[in-house]
């Protein structure tokens, strides 16, 4: 009798964890790039049924900010990307599926906008970052617009030029807010609207720094024949050396790691932080790398 009980109540429990598991997969919010939207079936459509595919019962947001996929487009290019960030914040905060956490993948410039989302949304909490091809030391020219079939491209990149940290280029142009001109870093510090507010350039916000620590992992794909984004090693948090646009800074050289003004440094002692390139283009991956390198790695 009381083996059978016994025998019973494991089933039982044994029921419960399978049904648990399974329906405490967690979630993944995507925030895609330039020029492209939450749900265009060539881009992140199928990056998220490839995720769906490969995590059974997983739930997966697609952000898109405006009513449909041409606003958001548009607002990729012609949006405060602080604004942007506010209402993600409130979006995922109001999401019941996302109240036990979540990890995060972001592609290009989605990628530092996520880690925005990481250091100053007080919501449910981010667990892995990942940022494939994401700028987060900002850029210095936008090489190729062939790739993004946009007739804007070729405007902003004269208009990031000329006028990149006048206040109304600033507040419209979303490039701009990244926009990092090492000949003129003292003006970038105290212009840049976005970037060098999440980064902390001109002090040091506890908060962001708070936050960013809380991640399980933050990890930083970069594409090493990115023709988009220039300098690649941004996509690692290196940049130029600051009066010329020649000689990289790596991370691990830089000031922002030396004083930790971010908690990179600690993260990386403590193993967050992983550095992982691609011989290939900007944001050019095949899935079986993604199933393996990722959602493998990071995502189940
Ligand atoms: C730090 O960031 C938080 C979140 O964005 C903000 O509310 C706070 O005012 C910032 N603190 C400082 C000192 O700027």
């Amino acid at each position: 009798m009381i083996n059978i009980f016994r025998i019973e109540v494991s089933l039982l429990l044994l029921t419960r964890l399978c049904v648990t598991s399974y329906t405490t997969k967690v979630p993944v919010v995507l925030w895609h790039g330039m020029g492209d939207s939450c749900c265009f079936s060539y881009s992140l459509g199928k990056v998220k049924s490839v995720l769906e595919e490969n995590i059974p019962g997983v739930y997966v947001k697609s952000i898109r900010i405006g009513t449909n996929n041409i606003e958001d487009v548009e607002n990729s290019f012609f949006k405060s990307v602080n604004e942007q960030i506010e209402q993600v914040c409130q979006e995922l905060s109001m999401d019941e599926k996302l109240k036990h956490g979540y990890n995060a993948i972001g592609f290009s410039q989605g990628a530092q906008f996520l880690r925005a989302v990481a250091q100053k949304c007080g919501g449910p909490q981010m667990q892995n970052l990942i940022s494939l091809g994401g700028q987060h030391q900002g850029v210095y020219g936008l090489p190729n617009c062939a790739s993004i079939k946009h007739y804007f491209c070729d405007m902003i990149r004269r208009m990031l030029h000329y006028a990149a940290y006048t206040k109304y280029v600033q507040n419209n142009l979303v490039q701009a807010q990244f926009w990092h001109d090492p000949n003129r870093e003292e003006e970038y510090r105290k212009r840049s609207t976005f970037l060098s507010d999440i980064n902390n350039e001109l002090q040091i916000n506890e908060t962001y720094k708070r936050n960013l620590k809380k991640l399980k992992n933050l990890v930083l794909v970069k594409f090493d024949h990115d023709q988009m984004v220039q300098p690649a090693i941004s996509e690692w948090f290196g940049f130029y050396k600051p009066g010329q646009a020649v000689e990289i800074e790596t991370l691990h050289n830089s000031k922002l790691y030396i004083e930790d003004r971010l908690g990179l440094k600690e993260m990386d002692a403590n193993g967050k932080l992983h550095f992982i390139s691609l011989d290939s283009k900007h944001l050019q991956f095949d899935i079986e790398w993604f199933i393996e390198a990722i959602i493998n790695k990071f995502l189940v």
